[in-house]
């Protein structure tokens, strides 16, 4: 972590209270001078840090800026998010994570921006992205794992999102298989991953994820699909908070995930989760609408349903969309 990602967490740890410079130094291992500075460029950043000779520093206001430092200042991950690239613009974070991801970048690395030009969504699909309303990030993973259990990473990091969404704003957030995440019958987060692979042996993966955190309003042809954690919970989320929570969350379902190679120990949290669990839905594959019942998914992240004749079956994602009877939901 950064000098001034430490002053920033020492300040916000002790937010509304006085740090003595001295204190600073020491804590910090760094000259007065250094913490001087990194004050100085903290405040032109828009935090609000009082200072009082004899008493030291106090943050009276944080910034409510998003930039790699902040996100730091509150990560308690082991090894994702440790690097972090935060970018003013970008076209897409996928794409700049699989730019990184191909010059060596590891296991682990983040990449957040504030805008993307490029937003991609899932099915060639494209991803609304307006500076500063939502939380634009992926990240790099090299996993020692078969190709084919990559589509697993998809499904544990919509629960890690869910319940990082959950500990950060107390909102229940569910799950529209495989990983659209709903609130209150709409979606507020969006995953897409994408791989790297040679003949059978992944490279790498990038996980982007896309949540609307503090969106004001969506045009007309989507407010009756999409929504944000803001609108829901009538205030504005800290988004360096959120992606911290996020990425503890992936952090701790992933390495559950790795332990067997599959689903077992996260699919009962995840049904929990899921949005159409017993319930009927609309399958759709190419132009062809099937009605089934959900059953939750199996530990290899497929749903099962069952259709009107009661057979079982099992579906992959990317094989099939599903919807509920009356719509989106
Ligand atoms: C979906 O269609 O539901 C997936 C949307 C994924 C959007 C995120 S935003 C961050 C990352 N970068 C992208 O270009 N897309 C993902």
């Amino acid at each position: 972590m950064s000098v001034k990602a430490k002053i920033l967490k020492e300040l916000k740890e002790n937010q509304g209270s006085y740090i003595s410079g001295q204190d600073l130094c020491q804590r910090l291992q760094v000259s007065r001078t250094a913490v001087w500075k990194h004050i100085k460029s903290l405040r032109e950043a828009g935090y609000e840090i009082d200072s009082v000779s004899n008493r030291g520093y106090c943050l009276v206001h944080p910034s409510g800026a998003l930039g790699a430092e902040e996100i730091l200042s509150e990560l308690q991950t082991k090894w994702l998010g440790r690097s972090i690239s935060y970018l003013e613009m970008v076209d897409s974070t996928n794409l700049e994570a699989k730019r990184i991801a191909e010059k060596g970048a590891p296991h682990g690395s983040l990449v957040v921006a504030k805008t993307q030009e490029a937003g991609r969504g899932r099915r060639g699909r494209y991803w609304e992205s307006e500076a500063g309303t939502g939380i634009f990030m992926s990240f790099v993973l090299r996993p020692d794992i078969e190709v084919e259990y990559s589509s697993m990473i998809t499904l544990v990091t919509a629960l890690a999102v869910a319940r990082g969404i959950e500990e950060v704003t107390n909102l229940e957030v569910g799950i529209k298989w495989p990983n659209d995440l709903i609130l209150h019958g709409k979606k507020v987060c969006g995953i897409l991953t994408e791989l790297s692979a040679q003949m059978d042996e992944l490279n790498y993966l990038v996980v982007g994820i896309g949540i609307n955190a503090n969106t004001p309003n969506f045009p007309e042809d989507v407010r009756d699909v999409a929504t944000s954690l803001s609108m829901e919970c009538g205030q504005k989320v800290d988004m360096a908070i959120l992606i911290a929570k996020v990425l503890e969350k992936f952090e701790f379902y992933y390495e559950l995930f790795l332990e067997t190679s599959d689903l077992s120990q996260v699919m009962e949290e995840y049904n929990q989760l899921l949005v159409h669990k017993d319930q009927s839905i609309m399958m759709i594959r190419q132009n062809q609408k099937v009605e089934a019942i959900s059953k939750g998914i199996n530990e290899k992240g497929e749903l099962i349903v069952i259709d009107s004749l009661k057979r079982e079956s099992t579906i992959m994602s990317g094989e099939v969309s599903i919807r509920g009877i009356l719509g989106y939901i």
